[in-house]
């Protein structure tokens, strides 16, 4: 008899062993053991459970009795502990001396089930001379964030930054850098979100000064080499500004695009558009209808011939998927432009591009600053730089607040360092810690605590486990990973631990599949909880050189976890704090 082997890699090796197991013992198929298998919702009811009722329809058997011939067929022995049936399911239960022997040793890798696919991620994308608000961060930082949980698991991730560099706004600066020149000499700071804001200002009063905007903006639609030369120059200033947040932030983008450059490709793409028969004039302007699809119509051009957002976006998706061959296109862009995605998806499926469907809309909910939704208009918003700088500042006083227990482990020099790193990990992992959807909350005190679901808490954690190994390293422990006896981590608190760590893969998965990097912050949330639980009750490093060896390998793995979890939602890891 010939014994499949079936190496599904996207499953977790517990998963894949089990599968191996019922195959051989109770002489399924491995496609169908694969499908069924599943992780038991209720714990009580065992670890795994096979759904038979596929089976039992194909075989014209009762559930019942299909269940229970396989259940009878598969021996305990070795990973599996003890199984049962109830209704049409098979109930495993797992050997935990052997999960964790397996966690342990496995050191938790992450299935490269990406490799060879190409993601393209479009995320943060503010716009030149208007604010980078608060707004743009949660952009920036989920997409970031999608973009490392992506490449972890093997796929070449290409970031881009799709700048909102085109529109009236430039018609309104340049006007204004040809009236005021010296004003431009030196850029300093939002520069061009002052200048812009104060145009509007006097245009208001001075309607001539909205025309002669215009009139500026339509040279350099036409190519105006002058006009261009100072766009450049607006657009270039702009990137040095927000690279100086993306730098505090640790972020970076392997392509800076914008709206401008679909200049290029636009008019094609637009004919495309009226070639395939989509389009229709609609009070003078150019639109694609969908009513049949129960939206709006598409508009790609005003009625005096200015380009639209919307075939901007249509022309750029296809210039992606020509340069990309992507096999996803995700879109990280505020739950108000929902109707917008929904239509540019629509027209490239319309316009017969097959790949329509793997483009996806990230959207997320508002930040909203002591229960106030924030916006540039009302004056409300906060310059995304303050908040940065704010929370330095506030971490650096939190942390010489605890100076006393702080001076022998960290040095001052080290302090700026990691006020830092706790700054920016608390702002971060506020906006990643709730389903993306939701509205964010933003309220210092909760942001900034090292109590409770912070960020300084997991970052706290983790320089606890590195202590630990510090400490057993010093005690003359080695730094490298020890061969241990794991049948020593028998405790109640480390059986928990052991078996929620061993989910670490399926989580970086899971956080992929649905787009949705609070997967990953919740269960170090969860991870951290449990280990301080257990650090509470049991000592690490003790006289028993044995069960210290197998505890310091699970501190290891640990460690392991939280630092590649924390890189991955963009958070400093730290080593002392
Ligand atoms: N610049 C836009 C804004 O701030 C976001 C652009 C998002 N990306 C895109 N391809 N439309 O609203």
């Amino acid at each position: 008899m010939v014994f499949f082997v079936v190496r599904y890699f996207f499953m977790s090796s517990i998963k894949q062993e089990l599968v191996n197991l019922i195959i051989r013992q109770a002489g399924l198929s491995p496609r169908y053991v694969a499908a069924s298998l599943g992780k038991s919702a209720r714990p009580e009811l065992g670890d795994y459970s096979l759904a038979c009722f596929h089976l039992a329809k194909e075989k014209k058997t009762p559930p019942e009795q299909m269940a229970q011939k396989i259940a009878a067929a598969i021996k305990p022995g070795g990973l599996i502990e003890k199984v049962n049936f109830v209704y049409g399911y098979v109930n495993i239960f797992l050997n935990n001396a052997k999960v964790i022997e397996i966690v342990l040793k496995e050191e938790l890798q992450i299935p490269q089930e990406g490799a060879g696919q190409t993601v393209v991620i479009d995320y943060s994308s503010p716009n030149i001379a208007k604010p980078f608000g608060i707004g743009h961060l949660r952009s920036t930082v989920i997409g970031n964030a999608l973009y490392k949980i992506y490449s972890a698991l093997g796929y070449k991730c290409i970031g881009l930054n799709y700048l909102g560099d085109w529109g009236t706004q430039f018609g309104m600066l340049i006007a204004d850098y040809k009236e005021n020149p010296d004003v431009y000499k030196e850029p300093t700071t939002n520069l061009l979100v002052q200048r812009y804001v104060d145009y509007n200002i006097r245009a208001k009063a001075d309607p001539k000064l909205m025309e002669q905007a215009r009139a500026e903006f339509k040279k350099l639609e036409d190519k105006d080499p002058d006009n261009l030369a100072i766009f450049s120059r607006f657009r270039e200033d702009s990137i040095k500004e927000f690279k100086r947040i993306y730098d505090v932030l640790g972020v970076t983008f392997d392509e800076y695009s914008g709206e401008a450059d679909t200049n290029q490709y636009l008019d094609q793409t637009i004919t495309e558009i009226e070639k395939k028969g989509l389009t229709e004039i609609s009070e003078g302007a150019l639109v694609v209808k969908l009513d049949k699809h129960k939206m709006p119509p598409c508009l790609l051009r005003k009625s005096d011939g200015a380009t639209l957002y919307a075939a901007r976006d249509i022309a750029a998706a296809i210039h992606r998927y020509n340069t990309y061959k992507f096999n996803k296109l995700i879109y990280v862009v505020g739950a108000d432009q929902k109707l917008h995605f929904r239509q540019v998806f629509k027209v490239l499926e319309l316009m017969g591009y097959e790949w329509a469907k793997d483009c996806v809309h990230v959207d997320f909910g508002l930040v909203r600053f002591k229960g106030e939704k924030m916006s540039t208009r009302k004056g409300t918003a906060i310059l995304l730089e303050d908040v940065l700088s704010q929370a330095i500042e506030r971490s650096e006083t939190l942390m010489k607040a605890r100076s006393a227990e702080l001076v022998d482990k960290v040095f001052p020099e080290e302090t700026k360092g990691v006020a830092k790193a706790v700054g920016i990990g608390a702002i971060i992992f506020n906006d990643l810690k709730n389903k993306r959807i939701k509205d964010v909350d933003f309220d210092w005190n909760q942001v900034l605590t090292f109590e409770g679901e912070t960020g300084p808490y997991l970052q706290y954690t983790h320089t606890r486990l590195a202590s630990l190994l510090d400490k057993y390293a010093l005690s003359g422990g080695g730094n490298d990973k020890v061969e241990a006896k794991y049948e020593l981590l028998n405790t109640t608190e480390e059986a928990v631990l052991i078996k929620f760590l061993k989910d670490y893969p399926d989580i970086i998965r899971q956080s992929a599949v649905e787009s949705e990097p609070s997967i990953l912050s919740n269960y170090l949330l969860a991870l951290a909880s449990l280990f301080n639980k257990f650090y509470q009750m049991h000592r690490v490093i003790s006289d028993n050189k044995e069960l210290t060896d197998a505890r310091i390998v699970l501190v290891q793995r640990l460690k392991k976890v939280f630092n590649k979890g924390l890189v991955m939602l963009g958070i400093t890891p730290l080593e002392k704090m």
